[in-house]
């Protein structure tokens, strides 16, 4: 695996790989990688000739009081499993690299940044849209991979291909699980005993959501108070939000039959988690 820290050695293999007619897969990322990850860098493996990884925690994307440098940071790590996996390539830019001095241009997916953990978390959709409209026109790959776990993200990336007219695909990949239910998170490892115990109502919620789904519920308003109530049991569990919305736009639905992403946000003590489940089409 050649690991690249410059964006002018990143662009021109990249370049390279194109030229030679070979398909690139890119996986961008935030490294302290976890088999969520890893499931996309083999989605890329399969689909793709070469598959380049990022590692590379966007300050952008963080706020004022979140998480930025105690996010954990497990290069070696990493590597040695994005090796596991055969990926060709690895981005791993400096801040100064991304954000030379006096670069003032940022990309922002209006309304759509806003709603879901845009609400609470002002400004962090705008930071992750600029990063990756960065890494996609350094590497132009043909596809690019993210999770479904960060559902918002996922829309709002399609939608600023689809505005900007990127020639890039964009596949989204299921969420990753622990045995129990808890969705992968690199912020897991914040989590003590008993928050990691806590933090299992969110996908407790889901499962409740979906299992009144089954039995023929099919007004939103009722199986968002179904799912409000299981996060309200855990009581040291603060709910950021539990909404059911369309999975494309992200505004509310009333009945969820032309389907629905169910999406959930919680601070389990002062970590905050997301997970979310989506509801197909239903008669
Ligand atoms: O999902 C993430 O890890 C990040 O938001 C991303 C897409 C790598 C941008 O920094």
């Amino acid at each position: 695996m050649e690991i690249f820290e410059q964006v002018a050695a990143m662009q021109l293999a990249c370049r390279e790989v194109r030229r030679s007619g070979k398909t690139l897969g890119l996986v961008p990322t935030m490294g302290a990688l976890h088999a969520g990850h890893l499931s996309l860098v083999r989605a890329a493996r399969a689909d793709c000739d070469v598959v380049a990884a990022t590692i590379f925690v966007n300050p952008l994307q963080f706020g004022p009081k979140e998480d930025f440098s105690k996010y954990p940071r497990t290069f070696e790590d990493d590597c040695r499993k994005l090796r596991a996996e055969k990926v060709d390539m690895l981005f791993a830019p400096t801040t100064e690299q991304m954000y030379p001095r006096g670069a003032s241009t940022v990309v922002h997916v209006e309304g759509l940044s806003e709603k879901l953990d845009g609400k609470s978390r002002p400004g962090h959709f705008r930071g992750v849209t600029t990063v990756v409209a960065k890494l996609f026109e350094i590497a132009r790959p043909h596809r690019a991979y993210f999770g479904q776990k960060d559902a918002a993200q996922l829309a709002i990336l399609r939608k600023m291909a689809r505005d900007l007219n990127m020639d890039i695909e964009i596949i989204g990949c299921p969420i990753v699980r622990e045995a129990d239910g808890l969705a992968m998170s690199s912020r897991n490892v914040y989590l003590s005993p008993e928050e990691r115990r806590q933090a299992l109502c969110l996908h407790r919620a889901l499962c409740k959501i979906e299992s009144l789904v089954a039995g023929g519920e099919r007004d939103a308003e009722r199986l968002r108070e179904a799912g409000l109530l299981v996060i309200a049991e855990e009581k040291a569990v603060r709910l950021d939000y539990l909404e059911i919305v369309d999975a494309e736009t992200l505004d509310p639905v009333r009945d969820i039959k032309a389907g629905a992403l169910v999406a959930v946000a919680c601070f389990v003590g002062s970590t905050r988690l997301i997970d979310n489940v989506v509801l197909p089409p239903c008669a």
